[in-house]
Parts: C-alpha cells; sequence; structure tokens
C-alpha cells in the first residue's frame, strides 16, 4: 500500500486515507451499535486519518490536515451557511490555484526586494539590442512588470498555469502599458528555453530536478538561470544573491 501512495500526488493520497478512516469507522459503530455524536464520530476519524498519514509517510502538515479535516466539516455544516458559499469559495480556490494538487507548486509570490534584486542580474544594456526573460510560473505578473519597467531594454515573458493569476497579470500588463512585456496562459514544461538570455523560476523543492533537466537541455552558453528560494539537489550553483526580505529569499544562479 505504502509504495502505491507514494506514486501519488500527496492530495489524492490524504483523500483516500481519510475515506479509509471513515469507512473504518462506520463499520466500528456497525457492529458496536453505538453513535454518540457527530463532532466525536468526526474527531475519531481525523485521528484515525492522521494515524494512516504518518503510517504513509505523508509530510508532517498532512497529519494537522487531516486531523481536523472531518471535525471542520461537522462544525461547518453545524453552522447551516448556504451551499452557494461553498459553491464560491471553491471555485475561486480552484481559478487560483488550479492544478496545485497536482504540480506541489502553489501561489505565493516574491518579494519587491527580489525583484530589486533581479534587476542586478539582468544582460547588461547593449546599444540596439534586446536581451529575453521568462518567468516559470508568473504568478500575479509582479516580476515581469517591475523589470519591465525598470529595464525597457529587455523582452518579458510569463507562462502561468492558474486561470485567475493569468488573467490577473495580462490585465496588470494591458492596464501598465507594458509593451515589452507579455503572459501566456499554459504550463512551463511546454516552453523551450532555447529562446531566452535569463530564465528565472520561484516554483517549489518538487519540480526543480527535471526543471534543472529541462535547462541544461535547451538554454543556451552564456544564458542563466535563476531559481529563488529553491535550489537544485547536486547542483552547485555559480552564485548566490542573499535578498533581505521577510522570507531571508535566496537567489540561486546558474550560467549555462
Ligand atoms: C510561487 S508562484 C511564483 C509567482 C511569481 N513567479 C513570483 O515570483 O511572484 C509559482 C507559480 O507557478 C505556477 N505554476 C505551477 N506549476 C506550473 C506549470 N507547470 N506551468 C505554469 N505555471 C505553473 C503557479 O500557478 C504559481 O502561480
Amino acid at each position: 500500500m505504502r509504495p502505491l501512495l507514494k506514486k501519488l500526488p500527496p492530495a489524492i493520497a490524504a483523500l483516500l486515507l481519510q475515506a479509509a478512516a471513515v469507512v473504518l469507522m462506520l463499520l466500528t459503530v456497525k457492529v458496536i451499535g453505538q453513535h454518540e455524536s457527530p463532532l466525536l464520530f468526526a474527531l475519531l476519524c481525523g485521528l484515525l486519518a492522521a494515524t494512516f498519514s504518518f503510517f504513509a509517510g505523508l509530510a508532517k502538515w498532512w497529519l494537522a490536515i487531516q486531523l481536523l479535516f472531518a471535525p471542520a466539516l461537522v462544525l461547518m455544516l453545524s453552522a447551516k451557511l448556504p451551499p452557494s458559499l461553498f459553491l464560491g469559495a471553491f471555485l475561486i480556490l480552484l481559478l487560483v490555484y488550479w492544478s496545485t494538487f497536482r504540480t506541489q507548486v502553489p501561489l505565493y509570490l516574491s518579494s519587491n526586494k527580489v525583484w530589486r534584486a533581479l534587476e542586478h542580474l539582468l544582460p547588461a544594456a547593449k546599444a540596439n539590442s534586446n536581451f529575453t526573460f521568462i518567468d516559470l510560473g508568473s504568478g500575479l505578473g509582479g516580476v515581469l512588470t517591475h523589470l519591465a519597467n525598470v529595464r525597457p531594454d529587455g523582452r518579458y515573458i510569463g507562462v502561468e498555469a492558474a486561470p485567475l493569476p493569468f488573467f490577473w497579470s495580462w490585465l496588470r500588463i494591458r492596464l501598465g502599458n507594458h509593451r515589452n512585456c507579455q503572459v501566456k496562459w499554459g504550463s512551463l514544461w511546454d516552453c523551450d528555453l532555447s529562446q531566452y538570455d535569463v530564465v528565472f523560476a520561484y516554483l517549489s523543492p518538487v519540480p526543480m530536478g527535471k526543471l534543472w533537466h529541462k535547462a541544461r537541455a535547451e538554454m543556451r552558453p552564456g544564458t542563466m538561470f535563476i531559481s529563488s528560494t529553491f535550489s537544485v539537489l547536486d547542483q552547485t550553483q555559480h552564485e548566490t544573491v542573499q535578498v533581505d526580505d521577510l522570507h531571508h529569499s535566496t537567489l540561486f544562479i546558474w550560467h549555462m
């Protein structure tokens, strides 16, 4: 069971373990014939699901989610809120986070200090020559629009998979009249990295190994790969830039 669960995205594994806990609790209640209260039932389901998740090797934060999921469900249902509220919240979260359950790369934003640190890493300005920059998973477009403002001699491309962040950044670019800036709705895995002088990514530890192989295979010699916060296992970077922001972000830089 454990190797099978390991192959699944953690959210799916967590859901299966939660379902297993509920089934086991229902069977137990049927056998002993007692059902004290829905909240007690839910608490026991949560305890069981967290125990299963621990033995299945899920990350620590999943244990807390598993423990609290069923009791939170019972408490929310008892509040008798209109179902449309839940549907609305679900749809907004879906549009913002989209395939995060699969990619394991949620939306969180680079700080203004990271934007400013990136300014200093861009290629030197040359007469009659533009450089190209791509933000893989461009979120709300903050990196792109900031750099497009301060270094108008570059061409800035973003690729974003989630619909709402994509739409937000598209609007931001249009309203800001950034002519040297563009965002595409799609997957970073479909981008041809050979077209860019600087490739920037702020993702999560999960895709970094695969992204490194893609960068090595596609990027041209003399170009630069920058990853914010997440390094690549066993690939020592050529430079690091420490950013004095809230998260103490680090920029890992490879000259390809
Ligand atoms: C941590 S945020 C970074 C946002 C932005 N680059 C910044 O620095 O502020 C990562 C973004 O990557 C997007 N993302 C995750 N996987 C992706 C994929 N395979 N293709 C395109 N975008 C992806 C997520 O939707 C999210 O908006």
